[in-house]
């Protein structure tokens, strides 16, 4: 176990779906209208159509995809499925099809990202479930049904989240590790959503090799503290084995935080929109209201309750899904009007 995460990671086949390094930004007036430092890494602008964090993990995914002979990704999420948007995206960019199954949930509207899965040309299929989480099943019936019409198909499970695709997050975590060594900076806390883990457990073992030991935050968008941890392990454990890692090796301090989360999954929550508000009007930067606005909600709440105080320095990942934007448009318009904004349409 001699070798750096760099080497093992090298090992493993990758298609190549955006250009890196993204930027890491200091933002000069969300810093000063809270008080501390805080910096953005900024996956909302990975290449492929409207960016996030999915192209970084794609791209290790659909390699293995390929290595199998795979024609057709499969996949399942929300209506307003980031994964979807992306996953259809890289299908057409490598010349391969694409197939979602996604649930008939609150913001089923024809906008955000379900326009640009139709605009791109999925097949589309919509399962009644009571938590979108549930649609593997029908996902991998769509798979069995493509695979009798002479396809061969690859599915990948909800959020793109696999052993093989978190190497993207490990790659991405080198590439910060670098801008972090490059800049000198120091962060007293590092904040990331927490979906299924991916992301989070990725960046909490490439920075600890690295030698950064930073607290991690991750801000959970949809289940309690439990199944987070659960999550966590599960990733920690692939991880360790796909890179040949210890998984005793230092873990350093790490938080996962339930309580920004709203009555479910995409809710807008008061919170997660006042921060949206804040950095669209500190910064001309959009987030959306299902991962990065409630990520910076934790993060000005912990903020406001004295935990971060002048001079220290905060990293976020904004990690896309700004398209999901547009099928709020309701409850954005009435938060809106509710803190004094006239909208004279
Ligand atoms: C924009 C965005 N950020 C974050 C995540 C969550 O990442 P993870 O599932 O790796 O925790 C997702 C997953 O769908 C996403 O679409």
């Amino acid at each position: 176990m001699s070798h750096s995460i760099a080497e093992a990671l090298s090992q493993y086949p990758r298609e190549t779906l955006t250009r890196r390094p993204t930027p890491l930004d200091y933002l000069p007036h969300l810093s000063k209208e809270l008080d501390i430092e805080i910096y953005l890494k900024r996956d909302d602008l990975t290449d492929l159509a409207l960016g996030g964090d999915k192209p970084r993990k794609l791209e290790y995914e659909i390699a293995q995809a390929r290595a199998n002979g795979a024609d057709y990704l499969v996949t399942c999420g929300s209506a307003q499925s980031n994964h979807a948007r992306l996953t259809t995206a890289a299908a057409r960019h490598l010349g391969m099809n694409c197939a979602v199954v996604l649930s008939r949930d609150d913001f089923l509207a024809f906008q955000g990202n379900l326009l640009t899965v139709y605009l791109m040309g999925a097949r589309v299929e919509f399962a009644e479930t009571e938590d979108h989480w549930d649609l593997e099943e029908h996902a991998l019936n769509l798979c069995q049904k493509l695979t009798e019409e002479g396809h061969t198909p690859h599915y990948i499970p909800i959020s793109g989240t696999t052993p093989h695709s978190c190497l993207g997050y490990v790659s991405c975590g080198l590439e910060l590790a670098d801008q972090i060594e490059e800049t000198g900076l120091e962060f007293d806390a590092i904040y990331t959503p927490f979906g299924t883990g991916g992301i989070f457990t990725a960046w909490l073992l490439t920075l600890r090799a690295r030698e950064i030991m930073s607290p991690l935050i991750g801000i959970s968008v949809n289940r309690e503290l439990k199944p987070c941890e659960e999550n966590f392990e599960k990733w920690w454990s692939a991880l360790c084995e796909l890179l040949d890692r210890d998984p005793a090796a230092e873990r350093g301090v790490f938080e996962i935080h339930d309580d920004f989360i709203g009555r479910e999954y995409g809710d807008p929550t008061e919170a997660g929109l006042d921060a949206i508000m804040l950095m669209a009007q500190s910064e001309g930067i959009l987030l959306d209201p299902v991962y990065s606005g409630k990520v910076l909600a934790g993060l000005v709440a912990h903020q406001r309750a004295g935990r971060w105080i002048k001079g220290q320095r905060i990293l976020m990942l904004h990690s896309g899904g700004t398209p999901a934007l547009f099928a709020y448009h309701e409850a954005i318009r009435a938060h809106l009007e509710k803190r004094g904004v006239i909208i004279e349409v």
